[in-house]
């Protein structure tokens, strides 16, 4: 019985080598090694036969059997490096030459604009002001009218904005979403809200899309000292502690005082940004006893972000944000 069983084994053994040495793929491969070692295989029959043996025959035969598997498993692992490499090398069109250096690999990251207004959000973030959005193709009534921007006010005149319709326009200042905002939360209220902006213009400093950031803080008792504290913390932590300020007054129809920010930089001074107290008349219009003006103050700001880009990285085109030119934008 013994000798049977080496003469099976020897055969099995001759008939896998034949078989390996003529598969050309891991598939065939695979199937080869599944009718030898798999369920149904050769080597599982041949091991389901030793029932019929003499038990004394059977750990001896045991032995053999497993001799067979091991040598049987070694051979087609080999067999599968083999035909692998030949794959590969057959893809590459020929031998690989592994002394090659490797192709470069282009790393993508943040846009400068993008960075920049993620890290006004952050220093506004450590204030407590969280963030918040509002539609870029917005109604006339929060664009305008709720910002207490009557119809005959200059900002409403065609040059400036992009009409969608009669009476919807794509925002031209984020001042929008402080409306919204209000509408969709209780004082108090702490948010900023950056986004995209338009409006029909187009140089050196003015593109038709740009990004702004708006400012807002509502709750009692809250003043203009407050709102400088903040503006100065703020420009403090962007371009360093100690930058020197200057609160000019100004007009805006949403903010009653208002006031505009210069910056001493690079030896002379820029305007920076927009702001004043939330002017009563804004309050009225959410017709929200919550906003009462006689109970809630606040006050708001906005500014553009590339112009804070434009300072901070020392570029004097704000068209080159926009024309994605890598050599470019992999400066920063
Ligand atoms: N919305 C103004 C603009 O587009 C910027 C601005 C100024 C926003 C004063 C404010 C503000 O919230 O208080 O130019």
């Amino acid at each position: 019985m013994l000798i049977d069983l080496d003469t099976r084994c020897q055969e099995i053994l001759t008939r896998a080598r034949e078989g390996a040495g003529s598969v050309a793929s891991p598939a065939e491969l695979q199937q080869l090694r599944a009718s030898f070692l798999g369920k149904k295989g050769a080597v599982t029959e041949l091991l389901q036969g030793m029932r019929d043996l003499a038990p004394a025959e059977r750990p001896v035969a045991g032995q053999r059997v497993n001799a067979l598997k091991a040598e049987l498993e070694a051979l087609f692992d080999q067999r599968r490096r083999d035909v692998e490499a030949a794959t590969l090398r057959a893809r590459a069109g020929g031998p690989v030459d592994l002394t090659l250096p490797g192709r470069g690999r282009f790393r993508g990251h943040l846009h400068p604009i993008t960075r920049t207004a993620r890290d006004m959000a952050q220093v506004f973030g450590g204030m407590g002001f969280t963030l918040a959005a509002g539609p870029q193709v917005e109604d006339e009534w929060f664009n305008f009218d709720a910002l207490n921007i009557p119809r005959t006010h200059p900002a409403r005149d065609l040059q400036d904005t992009f009409y969608v319709t009669d009476d919807v326009v794509l925002r031209t200042h984020t001042s929008p979403v402080q409306i919204r905002a209000m509408r969709a939360a209780k004082p108090p209220l702490r948010v900023i809200c950056p986004g995209p902006v338009y409006r029909c213009d187009w140089d050196q400093t003015h593109s038709p899309m740009f990004h702004q950031v708006e400012g807002l803080w509502v709750d009692e008792n809250v003043t203009f000292a407050d709102l400088k504290g903040v503006i100065e913390t703020f420009i403090g932590e962007m371009f360093g502690k100690g930058t020197k300020l200057r609160f000019r007054p100004s007009y805006f129809p949403f903010t009653e005082p208002s006031a505009e920010v210069d910056m001493w930089f690079g030896g002379r001074w820029l305007e920076v940004l927009g702001c004043g107290m939330v002017n009563p008349k804004v309050f009225a219009a959410l017709g929200d006893p919550a906003y009462d003006p006689e109970r809630v103050q606040g006050f708001a700001f906005g500014m553009g972000i590339e112009r804070f880009a434009m300072v901070r990285y020392g570029i004097d085109d704000l068209r080159l944000f926009y024309e994605n030119d890598v050599r470019f934008l992999e400066q920063f």
